[in-house]
């Protein structure tokens, strides 16, 4: 039977197959094309949809608005100070009264309950924009950058170094163990994820055939396809950038550990946003205080050969115009 994710929400990818998680990945693929070729979709049509977001954002906010434009939806966004969620009212009121006028929301945020709480009473698909504990539309575009590149994700050997307990690593653990990615995770002991979420991704990666292996040791890149890094410190853990230096240093993506690697062939990625230069308020503040040049990369493998951050950044938007028409669009409309 073909994979339908008609109505379904996507909350984490621990609730989707491989199957599904492909078949997203090829809409996706399908949709970038179209767009290429400048045609604009219908599969969305008349279709409202919420952009619910707590937390700031660059690329998973424009990738909403933009996607559900491209295929004639209409998007709202709804900021933290625009609605009284939580603070005047409930979520499950207002995942009630959202229900009742969009199509389907998309929701960034702290906890992941908000959100489930959201796809239970809303009663239209909800979409995970990043929470604390994952950010699963995020990993649709790594692995979509990945297959563009090699071609294949199977078999592929993806190495996540840094902080190895936030959202991001969360959701490409769970996203390898179900593809059958060979995940080497790589980060002091400290920032290894939950213990709940290392037994799920090790009874995903059994089935899947995934290794999956985790490291204190920059040296576990030797020979791996792929290098991906994050902040070290996420939105709303601002208090914790003196803790997080101390222990991530010498997990810094820079040409040494490139070299480590010894695969000319590997490529770099980053969900961005990034601290690699000196341009950005925030990241100078952090820099002057511990006298640093760099945090999670440097400038130079950041602007290398190696990257394809950017190639990355826009595929954001194409898989998540995959998961909205996958889930709220009329598939019949979408022809290349
Ligand atoms: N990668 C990502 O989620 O970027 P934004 O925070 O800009 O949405
Ligand atoms: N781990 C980061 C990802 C940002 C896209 C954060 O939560 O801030």
């Amino acid at each position: 039977m073909g994979v339908n994710l008609k109505g379904r929400s996507l909350l984490t990818l621990l609730d989707y197959s491989s199957e599904e998680i492909n078949y997203l990945l090829e809409l996706a693929a399908k949709l970038k094309e179209k767009k290429r070729k400048g045609i604009q979709g219908t599969s969305l049509k008349g279709k409202n949809i919420a952009i619910l977001f707590e937390k700031t954002s660059t690329r998973t906010r424009v990738s909403f608005v933009v996607a559900a434009r491209d295929e004639g939806g209409m998007p709202e966004f709804l900021g933290k100070n625009d609605l009284q969620l939580g603070d005047k009212e409930s979520v499950k009121d207002t995942a009630r009264v959202l229900g009742r006028l969009f199509d389907g929301i998309a929701f960034r945020g702290f906890e992941q309950k908000t959100v489930e709480l959201l796809a239970e009473y809303s009663g239209v698909p909800v979409w995970n924009g990043l929470t604390d504990q994952y950010h699963p539309t995020q990993v649709l575009a790594d692995f979509l950058t990945v297959k563009e590149e090699f071609g294949y994700l199977e078999g592929i050997k993806f190495a996540y170094i840094g902080d190895g307990r936030n959202n991001v690593a969360n959701s490409l653990l769970i996203g390898s163990a179900k593809m059958g990615i060979h995940f080497t995770l790589i980060a002091p002991k400290e920032l290894w994820p939950e213990s709940r979420i290392v037994n799920l991704v090790k009874e995903e990666a059994e089935k899947s055939g995934a290794k999956i292996n985790f490291s204190t040791d920059p040296d576990a890149v030797y020979k791996t396809d792929v290098i991906y890094t994050d902040v070290w410190v996420s939105m709303g853990e601002e208090a914790k950038f003196a803790e997080r230096i101390k222990l991530l240093q010498p997990y810094q993506v820079n040409t040494n550990l490139i070299k480590k690697a010894d695969n000319d062939k590997l490529i770099f990625l980053h969900c961005l946003p990034s601290f690699h230069n000196r341009e950005t308020t925030i990241g100078e503040k952090i820099y002057q205080e511990y006298g640093l040049e760099a945090m999670e990369v440097t400038d130079e493998v950041f602007e290398s050969g190696y990257s394809r951050v950017f190639e990355e950044a826009e595929n954001r938007m194409h898989t998540i115009k995959a998961v909205m028409v996958a889930s709220i669009g009329d598939l019949n409309a979408v022809q290349d």
